[in-house]
């Protein structure tokens, strides 16, 4: 028999909050684009395809790293634990976090892709039918009421893999992480997956990949403006660019125009020169002592800490102060 279907919380952003963040982000200098909107349902296949490129190393070290410690962190949380999971996406590492997990009662996948999250809730629905699927279609940036499970939970675990906390400059990773908190009551715990610094040319090559799927991601942006917001970019007149700024520890990704050329957005129009970008994502890597700074400026403290072989990527649980 089918699973049924999950009752979703749906917080989408609508065409006047996406344009309302497109302007805001064009009237700054340098200009930028919010990069959670990069997840259409085209955005999200286009991640899926950056995953299985060989240069982008952090899912295969994340996942191996899961494989290897998921036994010795399940048995940190204990039985009967309420899941969390910000941008879940494809949901593939949840299922092998609910596996190891001592009968999880509910999973809470809170992900601003509408077809992702359906699709990864009634996969995982039928793979783990005791677990009860509580869907939130939303910004976890600005999180509703999370809906509580019918049985009664151990603790609450907030997973975070994929270093997409890496998407969020300090102030912000480090609200993200006391929401966290906030949710978790005392007894709660984080599971987190960080992207470790490293050589700038292995990190620059994974947002460059020679088969072009992270150029087309990042140009998807604007196509989905144009098709939800009416904005009239030309895809042809920009080009992708990623590159590590080693002091700041993070790859900066932007959109260059590559002519003198006019967009019209809401009503507003925008002139850029050649050679004038669009900054459209960070992607934060971390030091031991940095990521301890930021859980602690978030009242967690890191209470275990495990690393893909040659400190490729870093899993890190956390907990209240
Ligand atoms: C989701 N996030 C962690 C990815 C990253 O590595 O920053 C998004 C991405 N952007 C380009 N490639 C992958």
């Amino acid at each position: 028999m089918a699973a049924p279907e999950p009752t979703l919380v749906d917080r989408r952003p609508g065409p006047a909050e996406i344009t309302a963040d497109v302007l805001a982000g064009l009237s700054m200098r340098p200009r930028s684009l919010p990069s959670k909107y990069f997840y259409d349902a085209r955005g999200s296949t286009l991640f899926e395809a950056i995953t299985r490129q060989p240069e982008y190393y952090l899912t295969g070290a994340e996942h191996a790293l899961l494989r290897a410690t998921l036994p010795r962190i399940a048995a940190r949380v204990g039985p009967q634990a309420r899941v969390v999971e910000y941008g879940s996406g494809s949901g593939r590492k949840t299922g092998l976090l609910l596996r190891a997990l001592d009968d999880a009662v509910a999973y809470t996948p809170v992900e601003i892709s509408r077809t992702a999250l359906l699709d990864s809730v009634r996969a995982l629905a039928g793979d783990f039918p005791t677990v009860e699927m509580l869907p939130v279609c939303a910004d976890f940036t600005v999180l509703p009421p999370l809906p509580a499970p019918r049985r009664a939970a151990g603790r609450t675990l907030f997973f975070f893999p994929g270093s997409t906390l890496g998407n969020f400059t300090g102030r912000a990773a480090v609200a993200l992480l006391e929401g966290m908190r906030a949710a978790m009551a005392p007894q709660g715990m984080a599971l987190i997956g960080i992207d470790l610094d490293k050589d700038p040319a292995t990190i620059e090559a994974a947002y460059n990949d020679a088969a072009g799927v992270t150029a087309a991601f990042t140009l998807n942006l604007l196509a989905r403006l144009n098709r939800e917001i009416g904005s009239d970019f030309d895809l042809s007149g920009f080009a992708h660019r990623a590159r590590y700024a080693r002091a700041a520890q993070r790859i900066e990704t932007c959109l260059v125009s590559q002519r003198a050329q006019r967009v019209h957005v809401g009503g507003q129009a925008f002139d850029f020169v050649r050679g004038q970008a669009i900054r459209v994502e960070y992607s934060h890597k971390y030091d031991d002592a940095g990521f301890a700074a930021m859980a602690s400026a978030a009242g967690l403290r890191v209470s275990g800490a495990w690393d893909a072989p040659r400190r490729m990527f870093g899993l890190r649980l956390l907990q209240p102060l």
